[in-house]
């Protein structure tokens, strides 16, 4: 943006910086619509348009057809249909000052001059950080959602919509519309984004940046179920095209909504003066960062309906509302050092540890730095990366903490950057454990992957107890009465390092019942500090029975010979799940085989010559095979437990001759002798296709009790159901 005042603009000045505007603003409005991806901040959008406006207002006779001010967002993205809205989604104008908001008042009060005793009242209420959404209700009836896209056109989005629980399928009450589309925010806790991210980590999936942007690409899923599990939010405050105005009032037409069922914002006040108004931005303020979601300011709109008619519109915008937006809470300090942590999935996370600083109440020693392309600033193609950063230990560094929790790096500031410092060189190797750290290739988008892991699987100690865990889980080796408590323990206590050690605890039982005792005693002393209540007679270690631990033991020694694909699977390769691991095994037959092919891979300069062409076997896999059977380190800990287990060879099973060959299964409703995953494997193994859906492919359903909607569409269908014990019958698995 040019830094010469629009009074001293010459025309063609002017027309040159109004077309540079209008492409830039377009990028920004693509970038933040379209891709949920904002390069700049909101101010920093927010003077592009400011600049715009001001350079029209002096040169009206240059605004081009594709200025930014004639439009209101971005065009939708590809994908879903797209909704005409009977009455456009506007945006805000927004204030930053109480200045601002004093001419706000001001210009309404010049507006109705000629009505002297006019009484106008106006009402204030949070800015939901989160997604505009329009929700159009017949007879009562929730029949399309749309997202607000340019304001003119959105997309429609009702299946996703209705997944929100917040949103309710029909009206409750009264009275409503015959017609109406109900508007609002549809939003994400920041509960809700940790737990998102967690589960996403613990399976090694995508990183997700703030919970605005996740709401929305959670709202853009393909498959409503995945935005059902993302348990979004909405608060309706505004509606567009109806057949009947709620109450004459904007304050009274949302507790109408209350009453129709729809979450409105509880902190919606109506005020009558600047000075309450100001008041309620200030009350809202001091109430964010304990709300649990992101708002970015307070709203004031005309209270009465009859003057937001007489007031009016400017493009894009209500001239009867107003956005008062929050500052960033900003503070400056140091970067000390930058430490590398390794996550219990392997990924290499930078952290810079800062000075310690006050920002908003909170003092913030440390900062996620993201990831190796984030602190150089660009990707390894060399293109710049949004929101990146070149930042190096000593910098001063300007830091804000977004939505009012989350500390991040704004800026560094270049001029006091000290002499020498040089830029920070991301380690190839993880600080835990010396492993090689590296970056994936995702096979789909042939892009690499932001996060460099540590290949050090089986030895990472940052990585050991997520292992051990997924070890003992239920499709891996499933050993009974070894939960992740106990793994836990066994693990803290130091009496399991590695998988190999669970199968000589048996060998080590004083000690394990010492680290059990200890714990009993633990958990006693929590409940008696919980309770108040002193223990009576505590007895010794020595006189404790613990047969639950014969039982353990026996449950530890029948898995000493498990199937082949549970056990490649229990070994946690990366990217082997358990339909992979059964592909697998059923190719190798034998873990020695699958070791030597794979040791052999690792060596080769081209996988592909020794590695076989498998179906459903890609690059990723065999990657992740190379890293892993490549890394000498993994060898002593495989041969240890190698010692301990022994992997029975997989045999085919009757396949071809099998009744289910070639056949396609659904299995719906709660199966009773075994999982969901063995029924599959089982399925699979016969040579049998298991389907998610029932279609017109399906030739069989497996129906448990409690079999919802695809028994029915079978039945439509024509298609066989049986039940669990017919299928182990038919499999030759009964008795
Ligand atoms: S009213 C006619 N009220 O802010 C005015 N908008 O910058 C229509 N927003 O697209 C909007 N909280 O996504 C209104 N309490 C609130 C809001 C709110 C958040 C968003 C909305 C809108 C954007 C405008």
């Amino acid at each position: 943006m040019s830094e010469k005042p629009v009074d001293s603009l010459t025309e063609s000045e002017a027309a040159d910086e109004l077309k540079q505007l209008a492409a830039e603003i377009a990028e920004h409005d693509r970038r933040y619509h379209a891709e949920d991806a904002p390069t700049i901040t909101d101010a920093e959008y927010d003077a592009l348009r400011r600049r715009n406006l001001a350079i029209e207002e002096r040169f009206p006779d240059l605004v081009r057809d594709d200025s930014p001010s004639l439009r209101v967002g971005a065009a939708p993205a590809e994908g879903f249909a797209k909704v005409r809205h009977a009455v456009p989604m506007l945006s805000l104008a927004k204030a930053y000052t109480d200045q601002d908001v004093a001419d706000f008042i001001e210009r309404g009060r010049r507006f109705f001059d000629r009505d002297k005793d006019l009484d106008i009242a106006f009402t204030a209420e949070p800015k939901i950080d989160g997604l505009s959404a329009s929700l159009r209700y017949e007879n009562g009836v929730f029949v399309q959602g749309a997202t607000r896209g340019d304001g003119t056109v959105g997309e429609d989005i009702t299946a996703n919509l209705k997944t929100i629980a917040d949103i309710p399928k029909a009206l409750k009450g009264s009275g409503w519309p015959e017609i109406i589309e109900i508007r609002g925010e549809v939003y994400m806790t920041y509960a809700e984004f940790e737990a998102l991210k967690q589960r996403s980590a613990a399976v090694g999936g995508q990183d997700y940046v703030n919970p605005r942007n996740t709401a929305a690409g959670s709202l853009r899923q393909k498959d409503p179920s995945v935005t059902a599990s993302r348990n979004l939010k909405f608060f309706a405050y505004a509606w567009g095209y109806t057949t009947a105005e709620p109450a004459p009032t904007q304050f009274d037409s949302v507790q109408k909504f209350k009453e129709w069922g729809f979450k409105v914002s509880p902190l919606m006040v109506r005020a009558k003066s600047i000075e309450d108004l100001i008041a309620q931005y200030h009350r809202i303020e001091e109430q964010r960062s304990s709300l649990g979601y992101d708002i970015d300011g307070v709203v004031y709109k005309v209270d009465q309906l009859e003057l937001q008619r007489r007031w009016g519109f400017v493009t894009g915008e209500p001239r009867w509302a107003v956005a008062h937006k929050f500052p960033a809470e900003q503070a400056m300090t140091t970067v000390e050092k930058i430490d590398i942590q390794v996550g219990r999935t392997g990924t290499l996370a930078p952290v810079a540890r800062l000075a310690p600083v006050t920002v908003g109440g909170v003092v913030v020693e440390n900062v996620t730095l993201h990831n190796e392309d984030y602190i150089k600033g660009f990707d390894s193609n060399g293109q710049p990366i949004r929101d990146g950063i070149d930042v190096r230990i000593g910098d001063t560094v300007v830091i804000q903490r977004a939505g009012d929790v989350i500390p991040q790096i704004v800026s560094v500031v270049v001029d006091k950057r000290p002499a020498g410092a040089v830029p920070y060189e991301f380690p190839h190797t993880c600080p835990v454990c010396g492993s090689p750290a590296t970056r994936e290739i995702n096979e789909k988008t042939g892009k690499e992957d932001s996060r460099r892991r540590c290949t050090g699987e089986l030895i990472c100690a940052a990585q050991a107890v997520e292992r051990l865990r997924h070890f003992v889980s239920r499709g891996a080796l499933d050993i009974e009465g070894l939960g992740a408590e106990n793994i836990d323990l066994f693990f803290n206590s130091g009496l399991v390092k590695t998988a190999a050690d669970i199968f000589t605890l048996k060998d080590r039982r004083p000690a394990v019942t010492k680290a059990l005792a200890e714990r009993r005693e633990e958990q006693a002393r929590l409940r008696e500090e919980a309770s108040g209540k002193a223990r009576k007679n505590v007895r010794s270690v020595e006189e404790r029975n613990y047969e639950g631990l014969d039982k353990l033991f026996s449950a530890i020694d029948a898995r000493r010979e498990p199937e082949l694909d549970r056990f490649i699977f229990a070994l946690g390769i990366r990217h082997i799940g358990e339909t992979t691991a059964a592909v697998l095994a059923r190719q190798f037959s034998t873990i020695e085989e699958l070791i030597r092919v794979g040791k052999e891979t690792a060596k080769a300069e081209d996988p592909h010559t020794i590695f076989p062409s498998i179906n459903g076997i890609g690059d990723t896999v065999i990657n992740a095979l190379r890293d892993f059977f490549g890394n000498e380190r993994n060898d002593d800990v495989l041969d240890a437990l190698l010692a301990q287990v022994h992997p029975k060879p997989y045999v085919m099973e009757i396949s071809a001759g099998s009744e289910v060959s070639g056949k396609t299964v659904v299995f719906t409703g709660s199966l009773e002798k075994m999982t969901r995953s063995e029924a599959k494997a089982m399925a699979e193994r016969l040579g049998a296709k298991v389907a998610g859906s029932v279609s017109a492919k399906t030739d069989l359903v497996v129906a448990g009790p409690g079999a919802g909607s695809k028994l029915k569409v079978a039945s439509d269908l024509g298609i066989e159901v049986i039940d669990e014990d017919t299928w182990l019958q038919r499999i030759g698995r009964d008795g």
